[in-house]
């Protein structure tokens, strides 16, 4: 149970927001007081009718009150008094108030930027002080203020906001459940994320692989309704989401209809990465660039689009996970692919296809945080597909950042441009993580596909180059609270290597032991590694095929010594993995 005690003095409207907020979700873990220096406050009566034990207490008597009492949180919404150190050291005590501080300190803060026709105003949220409006700045939010607007109309406007973010920097001060939705490497760097934020409060994970287990409480779920179901009741704040498997098939629908927040787009723009010629047809839409392709599900026409293209790539429309791209120099490899592609080699995925021109330059992967309003772009990464056969896998290496020169610059910015053209035009609200798999070319920067999430292996080398509280970042997204968020990153390179089975990607043998895993992971402190096909069985672990682990560092050094002494005997991995450009 959280206590959290409410300081008011007049009418109480973002009291009230903040009640039906919490109300809103149910949270019956939080228990709010209120304590009101003013008898005849409104805010009182408010208070009662929505249930909430209210106080009234002469603000001489506030220093008494406070000495021995302690709570989880003391927010002052609309409080009038100043508390001076002796209370404020008790506790803390956020405050929140109507201006970008420090402009405006004091009263009268809405109508000071409106008298000096402004063109900005805001609200700040901070941690309260014995000084007025001073304090750590927790969160401020731009208010542009119209031209037309009356000070009563900017007020309503200001209020709007402080009601919209106020509970939500409280929740996040009261700590976050996290649930983790997927069980890869990627997975659990992000797992590994959480648990270093100092905002984490419980972390849960589902469908994740069994070393999971070690870092938070697993939940068992049949489908996505009684996962959303058991979510609500462990008052999980915040939903991630790895795969596209679940994005793609309506998780998220299912989860906003409980109120719960997730990231990832609902299952109408999960179609950018489901169907691909949805995402051409968006492209062409906003004029995005991407390859010169053709639709093709008849069997009757491979031989005609297969000689129309130069260099042709194909590609099954539907979900192939990572595998359903083939080209080769050699059309009549392509012919026959493309024959197998419509045979259902894929099953339904592929028996629609896209036929393409081949785009020849170096690939990038762009990951941009879409919160509903705002584009927040990370830095580049590299992800490196292409196995020692030349077959497409999942990803079996990653390098963050990627510096581009000025003119390739330039034309990221453009694309980025027209990037959020589409997010705002297409009018998505939910918030999700848009992954643009980018061609620099000699003439432009093209799209070679999206995908709704973010990627395997880039997620590994990301999160570790970004410096930032993640949990943070994520609870920032889920919110409209992206503008806040100042990235901080390292000043070193980080790879990420992967260590998958020999095969892979296609068969591969499973439950082979890694022998000195237990010892190496105990040993090394300063290279990352994160689990995916893998299982454990006391001390011991077995691989389950295809990708295994993902070790990151910034030492590329380091992290191909500990290849090497890895005993196990379907090794495989990428050797001198190095940026390509
Ligand atoms: P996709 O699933 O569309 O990203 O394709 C997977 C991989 O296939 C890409 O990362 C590229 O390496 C390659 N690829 C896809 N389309 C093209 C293209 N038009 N030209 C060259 N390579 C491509
Ligand atoms: N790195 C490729 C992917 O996540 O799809």
């Amino acid at each position: 149970m959280k206590n959290v005690l409410i300081l008011a003095s007049g009418k109480g409207t973002n009291f009230e927001a903040i009640i039906k907020y919490f109300l809103s979700k149910k949270r019956l873990d939080i228990n709010f007081k209120l304590l009101c220096n003013k008898e005849d406050a409104e805010v009182l009566l408010r208070a009662k009718k929505l249930g909430i034990e209210a106080n009234y207490l002469k603000f001489s008597d506030f220093s008494g009150y406070f000495k021995n009492r302690k709570f989880d949180l003391v927010v002052m919404a609309g409080f009038d008094r100043i508390l001076d150190k002796d209370i404020i050291k008790t506790n803390t005590f956020i405050n929140i108030h109507p201006s970008l501080l420090p402009k405006y300190k004091g009263l009268n803060a809405i109508k000071k930027a409106y008298v000096n026709r402004d063109t900005i105003t805001g609200i700040t949220i901070h941690y309260a002080t014995e000084q007025v409006d001073e304090g750590e700045i927790i969160y401020q939010k731009q208010v542009k203020i119209d031209p037309r607007w009356n000070l009563f109309r900017l007020e309503k406007e200001i209020h709007k906001h402080e009601h919209f973010y106020y509970p939500r920097v409280i929740e996040k001060l009261l700590g976050l459940n996290v649930l983790i939705i997927g069980s890869g490497a990627r997975e659990h760097c992000i797992l590994d994320k959480m648990l270093q934020s100092k905002f984490l409060n419980k972390l849960y994970f589902a469908d994740g692989n069994n070393v999971f287990s070690e870092f938070g409480e697993k939940i068992d779920f049949e489908s996505y309704s009684e996962l959303a179901k058991k979510a609500k009741e462990k008052n999980i704040n915040l939903v991630l989401v790895g795969s596209e498997k679940y994005l793609c098939s309506g998780i998220v629908d299912i989860f906003k209809k409980e109120n719960i927040n997730i990231i990832g787009p609902d299952k109408k723009n999960s179609k950018l990465e489901a169907s691909k010629l949805y995402a051409k047809n968006i492209m062409k839409k906003y004029k995005i660039k991407t390859s010169p392709y053709k639709k093709i599900s008849s069997k009757n026409k491979i031989d005609k689009y297969v000689y129309y293209f130069k260099n042709p790539v194909i590609k099954a429309d539907g979900l192939a996970f990572g595998k359903g791209v083939f080209f080769d120099n050699d059309r009549r490899k392509v012919k026959n692919e493309l024959f197998k592609f419509l045979s259902g080699k894929y099953s339904d995925a592929s028996k629609t296809c896209l036929i393409e021109e081949r785009l020849f330059g170096y690939e990038i992967s762009l990951f941009s945080f879409w919160d509903g309003e705002i584009l927040l772009n990370m830095p580049l990464c590299q992800d490196f597909k292409q196995n020692d056969e030349g077959l497409n896998t999942g990803g079996l290496a990653s390098i963050c950042p990627i510096c581009l020169n000025i003119d390739e610059k330039n034309k990221l910015e453009k694309y980025i441009k027209k990037l959020e053209n589409m997010l705002k035009g297409e009018k998505i609200k939910t918030p999700f993580v848009l992954y643009s798999g980018l061609m620099v070319c000699k003439d432009d920067i093209y799209v070679l596909e999206y995908n709704v999430r973010l990627g395997d292996p880039e997620t590994q080398v990301l999160l570790n180059y970004i410096e930032n509280d993640w949990l943070e970042i994520f609870f920032a997204q889920s919110n409209q609270m992206l503008d806040f968020v100042k990235l901080k990153e390292k000043n070193k390179e980080i790879t990420c290597v992967v260590l998958a089975s020999k095969g892979y990607p296609l068969k591969t043998r499973k439950n082979i032991e890694i022998k000195n895993l237990e010892s190496i992971l105990n040993k090394e402190k300063n290279i990352k590694i994160y689990f995916s096909n893998i299982k454990k069985d006391k001390n011991r672990y077995f691989s389950m095929g295809g990708r295994i682990l993902s070790l990151v560092s910034s030492d590329k050094t380091l992290i191909y010594e500990l290849l090497e002494d890895i005993d196990f005997e379907e090794k495989m991995y990428k050797k001198d993995v190095e940026i390509e450009q």
